[in-house]
């Protein structure tokens, strides 16, 4: 479901990301009916969305958070609470003494890792639940960039590689193998877990079946999803884990931007102040073509432009986009599901101000929740 948002956007100062608690609320009910129907735990991935300001209203539907690396752990554990995991392809000494001290489950890439930092864990006192990620050889993920199992790939251990005399100490497995999927590649997937991996759970507290599941996606399969970790937890005894990013916040977020220019060169082009490689970097990486609230494809509309950012990136478009009245500087456009993998991958280049965040709470009022100025540039070249 896509929810409106009922901020005034000529009210907001651009660019700016408006998220709607309305909106993760749904998302987080979704979850937690997964939660309250399979007995799985489910994590909020803070790679993809960690606006902790909207924290205390998903606390009270999931587990806990999952990091990658030592500063959303703390981030998760400061403000989220609840179960505090991390994943890293390789942890530096310095980082595991902290992460010891906040971390439930800490996950190792590789036997090497878990050899280097296992005394560490075995002396720090804490009861902390360590896992490997593995690698099952299969996935359906076209996009290398966004492929953990691509061949060659350095995420997880591969059956070849799986150190079965080194267990000792580890207490789950870890699969992160999808993205944007349905609970039918999940269903296929895991018999290439089980075929390659089985025979190790069976002796584990825990398996982790990753990220990557649209499970707030409109049309998502749930109950295929809350059958098959049904299946895994019975037939191995085992608490199941997602740690979904993307679910979490799908849909939540936008972002708001004004018309700066507009110009011609063979086809009509609009700069705005926002920029696709500084404020929405996925457009480019990924790449896709965001949403705009009102406007169409190329032809659909009667007037097209090609966006642009204001940097000097020749590649800095987001994309052509069909309007029914002409473009004019001042206008505002609406970029659509903006709250994942946006804010948390912002940049500074060219010095592009960073878009201010704001809030709009369950009760309808809308709060500034960062503003950001040329001081946030300066600290950080
Ligand atoms: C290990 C791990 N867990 C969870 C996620 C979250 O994935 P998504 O946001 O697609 O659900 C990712 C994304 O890259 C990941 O690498």
């Amino acid at each position: 479901m896509n929810f409106p948002f009922e901020s005034d956007i000529y009210s907001l100062r651009t660019p700016c990301y408006l998220v709607s608690e309305k909106a993760l609320k749904h998302n987080m009910e979704i979850l937690l009916s997964v939660r309250k129907r399979t007995g799985c735990k489910i994590l909020l991935a803070q790679k993809a969305f960690s606006m902790y300001a909207a924290y205390p209203m998903m606390r009270p539907y999931i587990d806990g958070t999952t990091a990658s690396g030592l500063y959303e752990a703390k981030l998760g554990h400061e403000e989220f609470g609840g179960e505090t995991h991390v994943f890293s392809p390789a942890y530096k000494k310095e980082d595991m003494a902290e992460l010891l001290k906040i971390c439930d489950d800490i996950i190792f890439n590789s036997f090497s890792q878990w050899k280097l930092h296992r005394g560490t864990v075995k002396n720090s006192g804490r009861k902390v639940s360590c896992g490997i990620r593995c690698n099952p050889l299969y996935s359906e993920i076209d996009t290398d960039i966004y492929n953990p199992c691509f061949t060659g790939s350095r995420l997880g251990v591969t059956p070849e590689n799986f150190e079965s005399g080194e267990l000792d100490g580890i207490e789950g497995l870890h699969f992160h193998t999808m993205c944007e999927q349905g609970a039918d590649v999940l269903a296929r997937t895991v018999p290439h877990i089980e075929k390659h991996f089985g025979g190790y759970i069976k002796q584990m507290k825990w398996v982790n079946l990753g990220g990557g599941h649209h499970i707030t996606k409109a049309g998502y399969d749930v109950d295929l999803l809350c059958r098959t970790v049904d299946s895994i937890q019975q037939k191995y005894g085992v608490q199941v884990y997602l740690e979904p990013g993307e679910a979490c916040a799908l849909n939540a977020g936008w972002l708001v931007t004004e018309v700066l220019d507009i110009g011609k060169n063979g086809i009509e082009f609009a700069i705005v102040d926002t920029s696709a490689a500084c404020h929405m970097p996925d457009v480019l990486e990924m790449p896709y073509r965001p949403e705009i609230i009102g406007a169409g494809k190329e032809g659909e509309k009667k007037f097209c432009y090609r966006l642009g950012g204001p940097t000097c990136l020749a590649g800095d478009i987001i994309g052509d986009y069909a309007f029914d009245e002409p473009l004019k500087a001042g206008d505002r456009l609406v970029f659509c599901d903006m709250a994942i993998y946006s804010m948390c991958k912002n940049n500074t280049f060219n010095g592009m101000p960073l878009p201010e965040i704001y809030l709009e709470k369950l009760d309808g009022t809308t709060e500034s929740i960062k503003r950001f100025g040329y001081e946030d540039f300066k600290r950080r070249v």
